[in-house]
């Protein structure tokens, strides 16, 4: 029997605006992040868009072959037997019968929509028992595309289109378990992704089959390495962990253990012995396939580079409005004594010199996602080849091979630009007319107008981000601590992209309404090469009887850029760029 179910439900799909166009028109990419950044609301109104979906689909089908209408596989007596309607008025203009048609669409599949959610809601009290062949010749559109999870199975075949990863992902698991795929993005374990799924539940596997292969309970990060516990973690699965803002600034130089840690797949174990480097060639040159010796042979370059990521201070982003991304703090940010062969030399004994044509450099990682597809990104070729410009391909980072989490046994070390760039697990090298083709170089890692939403964004209408503009923050004292009346410090960073050195730090107690220099320290270095954070620190006396403090930071690099006031003027939807003013309140002890 097909229960009775609530009308207002049914009401409620009908009368939905249209399902937001971020989901559907995100387009395929090969990552997780906007999964888990999918909310709740989006989770709801695609369900209800998908009933209504389901039941317009019905209607349009109905069109041509009515007696169709009741061969849903439903094994219910629902008394609910709709007559195939007369679409046809006579006497009418076409617009007029366009609308009409239009109408009787609407209300037809509104009400199939109806029907549909019964039927489902029989399914799910009594589920039908299904093998796991049956599921598995469930894996193409013809057929309907099938999925299991656990031991249930469910018919996704609506919901691919409309898979904020892309349908192509969700293919991958069509015919099988999605626990190998969730297990990679693990952000999918959550309530409401959960919730979204039961709807599509059709029925149980058998309890023979149910038993998970290796492979299925397989954890693609079990062979992560070990973090320093110190690191604030925001997210495991793929590892993404900042170090706290008061270790930050403790150390000049970042101790390896606390470098901040961006990873968007899981980290590979790369045998040094084995490992190999494939440079191709240009047209008339030699590729090169270099092994971690052949690449010690060239000669060894050391820079200290600050790499900070595009989502630095994406928090304070995301308390303007929702962003999609990491909630990163002022940590995504950290400074090595990088060490490595100069990519301009690698490149020159490739065969590749300067051209009038624009060229890119494209770096490909070793790190893939199910599909194989690896990260990637690109550098303009005129920074590469620049022998100023110091663009490294690092293997060791403060003196030590580089840890695995920082791409181990080499990676693109790119000072003065955003840290997307700097390709960990560096596998492939080549000279290209266009920029990369990876999601990360062209789907993300962009700048947009505040007005710009996920409706309306064109990824292709902004630059890749490159150089990075002026930032620095407050890592002491922290919000919301007290400090001794007296005398108050303040300490921080600065830097800014491009090599552009930062020439002054002001510090305020009072909001912003007064301004105090500090003290800039840590490597001095040349004008346009600074490609490292100062260090700044200052000691003021506390007013007397103030009895807290807001505390302000804003630094200015040597084309006297300086960081803008507020957030809301340069909120994007991804997040990336938060530069502003950084506040930091605190109580003065009595
Ligand atoms: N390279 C590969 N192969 N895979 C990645 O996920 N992340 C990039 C970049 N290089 C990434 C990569 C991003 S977005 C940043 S900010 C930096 O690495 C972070 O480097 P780190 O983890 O060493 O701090």
């Amino acid at each position: 029997m097909c229960p009775e179910s609530s009308w207002p439900t049914f009401l409620i799909v009908f009368l939905l605006p249209p399902i937001p166009s971020d989901l559907p028109n995100i387009p395929s990419r090969g990552l997780p992040v906007f999964i888990s950044e999918f909310s709740c609301r989006s989770a709801t109104m695609l369900l209800l868009h998908r009933a209504m979906v389901s039941g317009l689909r019905q209607a349009c089908r109905l069109r041509s072959a009515p007696s169709r209408l009741c061969t849903q596989a439903c094994s219910t007596n629902d008394s609910f037997q709709p007559q195939g309607p007369s679409l046809t008025v006579s006497g009418e203009n076409s617009s007029t019968k366009g609308w009409r048609v239009t109408g009787a669409l609407l209300g037809l599949g509104a009400v199939l929509a109806y029907h549909h959610h019964r039927c489902r809601q029989a399914a799910q009290e009594s589920p039908h028992i299904y093998s796991k062949e049956e599921v598995r010749s469930h894996c193409r559109p013809e057929t309907g595309i099938w999925v299991t999870f656990g031991s249930e199975v469910f018919d996704v075949t609506e919901f691919v289109d409309l898979h904020p990863g892309g349908p192509s992902k969700l293919m991958l698991a069509a015919g099988g378990p999605l626990e190998p795929f969730w297990a990679l993005y693990a952000v999918h374990n959550q309530p409401h992704v959960r919730e979204l799924l039961a709807q599509y539940k059709i029925g149980e596997l058998h309890p023979e089959d149910t038993t998970p292969s290796t492979l299925e309970t397989s954890n693609p990060y079990a062979d992560d390495p070990v973090r320093h516990p110190a690191l604030k973690v925001n997210s495991q699965r793929p590892f993404n962990a900042e170090p706290p803002p008061e270790l930050l600034t403790e150390n000049y130089i970042t101790p390896n253990p606390l470098f901040f840690t961006r990873n968007h797949l899981p980290v590979p174990n790369l045998d040094p012995d084995t490992y190999r480097l494939h440079v191709v060639g240009a047209p008339g040159g030699q590729s090169l396939c270099l092994s971690l010796d052949d690449l010690r042979k060239f000669p060894k370059h050391e820079v200290t580079v600050t790499l900070q990521c595009a989502g630095n201070r994406r928090s304070e982003m995301s308390q303007v409005k929702e962003v999609k991304g990491l909630e990163w703090r002022t940590g995504a940010i950290s400074t090595a004594r990088w060490a490595g062969a100069r990519l301009c030399d690698v490149l020159v004994q490739a065969g590749h010199q300067l051209s009038e044509a624009e060229a890119h450099v494209c770096f490909e990682g070793l790190d893939s996602d199910p599909t194989g597809t690896a990260y990637g990104a690109s550098i303009p070729l005129a920074r590469a080849l620049d022998p100023a410009a110091e663009v490294l391909l690092a293997y060791e980072m403060n003196g030590e091979p580089l840890p695995r989490d920082h791409g181990f046994p080499v990676r693109v070390v790119v000072p003065g630009v955003v840290g997307a760039r700097h390709v960990k697990w560096l596998g492939r090298v080549s000279v290209e007319p266009e920029e990369s083709g990876s999601h990360w170089q062209r789907r993300d890692y962009k700048g947009f107008s505040p007005s710009v939403d996920w409706d309306t964004v064109d990824f292709d209408s902004a630059p890749s981000i490159q150089e990075l503009p002026v930032q620095s923050a407050i890592t002491e004292p922290r919000a919301g601590e007290t400090v001794e009346s007296g005398e108050v410090t303040v300490k921080g960073y600065a830097w800014s992209g491009g090599g552009r050195a930062v020439i002054r730090v002001d510090v305020s107690l009072d909001g912003g309404l007064t301004w105090q220099a500090a003290e800039l320290y840590g490597e001095e270095q040349c004008p346009r090469k600074a490609w490292a954070w100062r260090l700044w620190q200052l000691q003021a006396p506390v007013p007397a009887g103030q009895k807290e403090l807001h505390i302000v930071c804003k630094a200015v690099d040597e084309s006297y850029n300086v960081q803008p006031d507020t957030v809301a003027p340069i909120w994007n939807l991804r997040g990336v760029l938060s530069n502003a003013w950084h506040h930091v309140h605190v109580r003065v002890a009595p």
